[in-house]
């Protein structure tokens, strides 16, 4: 039989019962990787229409094909242990892969609208909860995670930023400057000795057709006027280009967009 590309691969994705972040893990799955997610939802939770995995209820995880550790990203604790638990049974992690996060519109994990919109009107206690889930819980990942990957340029972390990182979303503070702040980070990782030889690489994608796009209630116009492609990307091709970042060794340090061409919310 012939070799899989990723055959043996190990990989962890954070926000991985998410709409891109489960279409990633399937992604990793289908090139023979192992694989584990992690999520502060359970896998039996309600699920959003806009998510493709709900009429299926994520059988590859039902199955025991894919290892789900829940874990708030806001507790180092939970985080600590969940890295553990992946390390332990998968003795050792190739690739870190980070989509939690929430949106720009509203937060359906706060159970309420939260206000980070503008940068005259937003709250402060929301601002710091936007950046704790969307900048500091992939450092914590990055943080525990690291010593768990071998010493390699096959090793790789993908960070998952937004077209938002560039700025041209005024009415997104909180979620912008997070964005902002890990696209740094994540392309100064590169030149980190403590990380180095593994690769650190930031994915910039514009709308997906996943849970936190359709949190938008315009989304579909907004997308349709304000990219050259006209359309969203789906989940699947998004997930496409993290397997090749953690494919192809030259990807090293850079931030790859996949924005369809976005031009600003219409
Ligand atoms: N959907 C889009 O249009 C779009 C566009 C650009 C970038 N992105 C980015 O892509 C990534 C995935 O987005 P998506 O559309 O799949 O969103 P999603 O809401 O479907 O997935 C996000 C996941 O993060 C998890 N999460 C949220 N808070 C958490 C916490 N405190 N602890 C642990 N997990 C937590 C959620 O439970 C969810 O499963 C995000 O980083 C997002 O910013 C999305």
């Amino acid at each position: 039989m012939s070799q899989l590309p990723l055959d043996g691969k190990r990989v962890l994705v954070t926000g991985g019962l998410g709409g891109l972040g489960w279409a990633t893990a399937l992604a990793f799955l289908s090139e023979g990787a192992r694989v584990a997610v992690t999520d502060k939802r359970t896998p039996t939770d309600p699920m959003s229409p806009h998510h493709k995995e709900h009429l299926r209820g994520y059988v590859e995880i039902v199955s025991g094909q894919i290892l789900y550790v829940q874990a708030d990203i806001t507790w180092v604790r939970e985080v600590e242990r969940a890295v553990n638990v992946v390390a332990d049974s998968f003795g050792g992690i190739d690739y870190l892969v980070l989509t939690a996060a929430v949106g720009a519109n509203l937060d359906a994990e706060a159970g309420r609208t939260i206000v980070c919109q503008s940068c005259l009107e937003y709250d402060e206690k929301d601002f710091d909860l936007v950046m704790d889930i969307n900048l500091m819980g992939s450092l914590r990942f990055i943080k525990y995670t690291v010593p768990h990957m071998p010493a390699s340029i096959e090793s790789a972390i993908v960070s998952v930023t937004s077209e938002f990182a560039d700025g041209k979303a005024p009415y997104a503070v909180a979620y912008t400057a997070a964005k902002a702040a890990l696209s740094a980070v994540g392309t100064s990782l590169a030149y980190d000795t403590q990380i180095l030889p593994r690769r650190s690489v930031v994915l910039a994608p514009g709308p997906i057709n996943a849970p936190m796009l359709h949190t938008n209630p315009k989304a579909e116009e907004e997308v349709r006027k304000g990219t050259t492609l006209g359309r969203w990307a789906e989940p699947e091709e998004i997930a496409k280009i993290i397997t090749t970042i953690c494919e192809v060794p030259a990807l090293q340090g850079t931030v790859v967009k996949a924005d369809c061409g976005f031009l600003m919310r219409a």
